[in-house]
């Protein structure tokens, strides 16, 4: 037997026997190195006879194939057994607790989400939820907002098909219908939830949140909107007066309509709810009209009651003294660990909620 054959079956044998990564790399080297068994042995072959060289390179190439094969073979059975080693080793016991416990923060716009629910539902209102990919027939039609209605416009729809019967909900008032149409009256809920217009600013995203509120039942007035809509202000802001005027408005889906300021004043660059001679927008509402409760399959002889939309995001700003809409949305870390709320703190009306 040759050296060469010799020094194969010498490194075979070893490749074999390797037990780690380690042990192969060194056998790797010895085998395929520049000075190594095989390049050494193309080495040699400039001093034979063209016949002899042809001879002598074939069996070298195959020795290289043979051994190559058999590194390959035994890189993949060592990995998954060292990986196999590792998953016994490092077993975890997940349900032992966190070592490095860390709490995280509660958006915002949630906390104030779960503020405005636990206010209403004091006064019996339920919460309801519904799609933020919604029909053009909800959005609008149903909705009393005829084909080629002004509104649509003002509305800056994101349409997802092209025949536009499809959309991403403009407003929460769709929840309306769908909630009326599930069951009987009478209703009392409210339906937070995101929605969405093609529009921009320090105080407009592509996405916001709303709230919609509606009450239907016999004998329903404008009298028991101002009553809800005052008691609410006044549990958010946490005040004991505030300052709030109805101005008239007009909404497809309402009769009458109005709008809900509050007042305000600033002082030393604060904004000041509750006092003052400035106003704020902060909702619409208004009688649901007749056409509305007809598409949802109430009788507008024998129920009616009021809807109103409010603007989330807007509230948490005054609220919490945010003024860049924007920064909502953009997922700082820093950000939501200064205006984040503690997710232990669930607020409640009797507890205080936001303290
Ligand atoms: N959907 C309206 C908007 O997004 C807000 C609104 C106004 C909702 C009046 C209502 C309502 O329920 O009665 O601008």
């Amino acid at each position: 037997m040759s050296d060469f054959e010799k020094f194969k079956d010498e490194l075979k044998n070893k490749l074999i026997k390797a037990k780690d990564s380690k042990e192969l790399d060194v056998i790797r080297s010895e085998i395929f190195s520049k000075n190594g068994l095989i390049n050494s042995e193309f080495k040699k072959l400039g001093s034979l006879s063209p016949e002899e060289k042809k001879k002598v390179a074939s069996k070298i190439n195959t020795a290289k194939q043979e051994l190559t094969t058999l590194l390959n073979e035994k890189v993949s059975n060592l990995q998954s057994n060292e990986i196999d080693e590792r998953v016994k080793k490092e077993k975890n016991d997940v349900t032992l607790p966190e070592k490095d416990f860390k709490i995280g923060k509660i958006h915002p716009v949630s906390q104030v989400i779960d503020e405005i629910s636990s206010i209403f539902s004091e006064i019996g209102f339920s919460v309801e939820e519904g799609p933020d990919v919604e029909s053009e027939y909800y959005n609008f039609t149903a909705l009393n907002t005829p084909e080629n209605h002004p509104a649509k416009d003002m509305h800056d729809t994101f349409y997802i098909e092209e025949n536009m019967k499809t959309l991403l909900r403009t407003h929460t008032s769709p929840v309306q219908v769908r909630t009326m149409l599930k069951g009987k009256p009478p209703f009392k809920i409210v339906a937070p939830g995101r929605t969405y217009r093609s529009d921009s600013d320090q105080t407009h995203t592509p996405m916001f949140h709303q709230l919609e509120g509606l009450h239907i039942d016999k004998n329903i007035t404008m009298g028991h909107l101002k009553g809800c809509l005052n008691y609410f202000i006044k549990e958010f802001f946490e005040l004991d007066q505030i300052k709030m005027r109805f101005r008239p408005s007009h909404f497809p889906f309402t009769e009458p309509s109005a709008e809900v300021d509050i007042g305000y004043r600033i002082e030393n660059n604060k904004i000041i709810i509750g006092e003052g001679d400035k106003w704020l927008e902060i909702l619409g509402c208004g009688m649901v009209h007749p056409n509305v409760l007809k598409n949802s399959k109430v009788d507008p002889n024998k129920y009616q009651g009021f809807a109103f939309g409010i603007g989330i995001d807007r509230l948490a700003m005054l609220k919490y003294g945010i003024n860049d809409l924007r920064s909502f949305f953009e997922c700082d870390y820093r950000w939501l660990n200064y205006y984040g709320f503690d997710p232990l703190d669930v607020p409640t009306n009797y507890r205080g909620l936001s303290k």
